[in-house]
């Protein structure tokens, strides 16, 4: 079988809330990588294209965290209303998505200028939906 053209990892960790790094899913219920999975089988990409959750990638400052391998993209506040974007744009037609992606400079940094307390992160959130 071929190798996957794109993993993507969803982080599913949780956290108890008022820790101060927040968590991607803080209802607990997995509904980003529920929404992934229904996204790729919805669009008959399977088998070369999987979502699995993942823990805690590291990257929290910057909210709901997705990781595409093996691209290496990274996009953070990660709202379900972004995921057929994210399938459609990036993972069909190779485009990065701009306003979501966490640049080089910013991965595994909490000094970045994305920087967001977690209050904002999911004001930013309600935001979208
Ligand atoms: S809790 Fe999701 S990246 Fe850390």
């Amino acid at each position: 079988m071929p190798p996957f053209t794109h993993h993507i990892f969803i982080c599913t960790n949780q956290r108890d809330s008022g820790h101060r790094r927040g968590c991607c899913d803080p209802e607990g219920d997995e509904s980003l990588r529920s929404a992934f999975k229904t996204e790729v089988r919805k669009r008959n990409l399977q088998p070369l294209v999987r979502a699995n959750k993942a823990g805690c990638l590291d990257q929290c400052e910057h909210g709901p965290t997705v990781v595409i391998y093996p691209q290496g993209i990274f996009y953070g506040n990660v709202g379900l209303q972004d995921v057929s974007r994210i399938i459609e744009e990036t993972v069909i037609e190779g485009k990065i998505l701009d306003d979501l992606r966490i640049s080089d400079s910013c991965l595994n940094s909490r000094q970045c200028e994305h920087f967001l307390p977690r209050d904002q992160i999911d004001d930013q959130l309600d935001q979208k939906q």
